[in-house]
């Protein structure tokens, strides 16, 4: 039985005793059981859209960590692993230790500790997820802000924006911030099937000035690790958030976070501007068709006109699921603008998307997986980045010069 504070777990593996332990958790008011899966390793969709806060894992291994299983539940969680076995010896505990297993339950346990534990690794990942002070102040690098922008709607934009926070959090373990900008109609949410109990509208309409901490309750986790700032949900409280508010956003997340990305409209406001002010990378989607190749074409004008570092342009051609009527190397031509990544058109984006279950966790080995992979590698091991080192933005430096205008279509 469950009720809406029961924490949410799940089991895999297998050892003596578990079979009990599932039992009695089953009928505990404050642990919801999600899931079970003997072999972690053939659950992955399982475990990554079973929206699971704790991973219980039983090994009958009571003198080495099962480092593969473990690996496999990484691969689809970024939930703590707290481990169930039945024998355990110190070369166990030693190995736990030193690979970040939230805790070790030796069997026989009482319930009532068993889901003590469960709930104090839970607030513990909490807290990391939320930043504790501590964390905060030790924080020392800036982030590096990733803006996806397009000024055509349907390329991808979200696609990719989900896909590529969900990637870099996965597989390099970075503090991810995603933030939909796309305020009046922003799909982040739907598409990391988080339920938003506070969005930017919230965030932008407190009292006082933001800072990390404050930041911190307004995020919803993702299983995979992102912190998610969501769109309004009312598109009229849309033009509440205003643009020194968003830049004021951005800046307290980059002091927190590693990776922000934001995903945004398919035209340039007051909002994108203040972004693209202190974004890293912008990764500007087209498709293979005429009319977005038009319009990133006066997007990559808009962007001269601003001033805008053309060295932090980088183009991403996505396939999509129509057929293309033209060729990469014709919209290279076209732009004068060689692209970064292209993105193959895939069934299975379609599924993720539905599903609420982004692509790299629905769809680990999918092309669009496995192209996302080398993305988020290229913009934070320097690999396939053109060349250069990844561009940081010096405080002040190369900013957007903005026109005097508060709206400007880029098309
Ligand atoms: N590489 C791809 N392969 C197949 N379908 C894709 C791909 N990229 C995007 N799509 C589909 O296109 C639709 C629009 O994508 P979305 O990210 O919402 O575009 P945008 O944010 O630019 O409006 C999605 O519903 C998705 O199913
Ligand atoms: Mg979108």
């Amino acid at each position: 039985m469950s009720d809406n504070t029961a924490i949410k777990i799940f089991i895999t593996g297998a050892c003596a005793g578990l079979a009990e332990v599932r039992q009695a958790l089953q009928n505990h008011p404050d642990i919801e059981i999600v899931g079970t899966a003997v072999e972690p390793g053939k659950a992955d969709q399982k475990l990554a859209s079973s929206g699971a806060q704790v991973i219980l894992h039983g090994t009958a291994r009571g003198d080495r960590l099962p480092v593969a299983e473990v690996d496999a539940v990484r691969h689809a969680t970024a939930a703590p692993i707290i481990l169930v076995t039945s024998g355990g010896a110190a070369s166990l505990l030693h190995e736990a230790l030193a690979n970040g297993i939230a805790d070790v339950v030796m069997l026989p346990q009482l319930t009532d500790a068993l889901v003590f534990t469960i709930k104090k690794t839970c607030q513990l990942a909490a807290t990391r997820g939320g930043l504790t002070p501590s964390q905060l102040r030790t924080s020392t690098a800036e982030g590096r802000v990733l803006t996806v922008f397009s000024p055509k709607g349907g390329v991808g934009k979200t696609v990719l924006a989900t896909s590529l926070a969900t990637q870099i959090a996965r597989k390099s373990g970075r503090r991810v911030l995603l933030i939909d900008l796309d305020l009046q109609f922003g799909d982040v949410a739907i598409m990391m099937g988080v339920e938003p109990e506070k969005t930017i509208y919230d965030l932008v309409m407190t009292t006082g000035e933001l800072d990390p901490e404050k930041l911190a309750g307004y995020v919803t986790s993702h299983p995979s690790g992102v912190d998610v700032v969501p769109a309004p949900v009312r598109p009229e409280d849309a033009e509440l958030v205003a643009e020194d508010r968003v830049g004021r956003l951005l800046d307290v997340a980059k002091e927190t976070y590693d990776a922000i990305v934001v995903d945004t409209p398919a035209f340039f406001q007051a909002t994108t501007l203040a972004t693209l002010d202190r974004t890293d990378r912008l990764l500007l989607v087209s498709t293979l068709d005429i009319p977005a190749v038009k319009n990133v074409k006066l997007t990559l004008q808009t962007l001269s006109l601003l001033h805008y570092p053309k060295d932090r342009i980088n183009l991403i051609i996505n396939h999509g699921m129509s057929k293309a009527e033209l060729d990469r190397r014709e919209v290279e031509k076209a732009l004068d603008l060689k692209a970064m990544f292209e993105i193959p058109g895939d069934r299975d984006v379609g599924t993720a998307v539905n599903r609420g279950v982004p692509v790299p966790m629905s769809a680990p080995r999918s092309g669009v997986s496995k192209v996302i992979g080398d993305m988020a590698g290229a913009f934070f091991e320097g690999k396939g980045d053109h060349g250069a080192a990844p561009v940081k933005a010096g405080r002040g430096s190369a900013h957007v010069r903005r026109p005097g205008m508060k709206l400007r279509k880029a098309a």
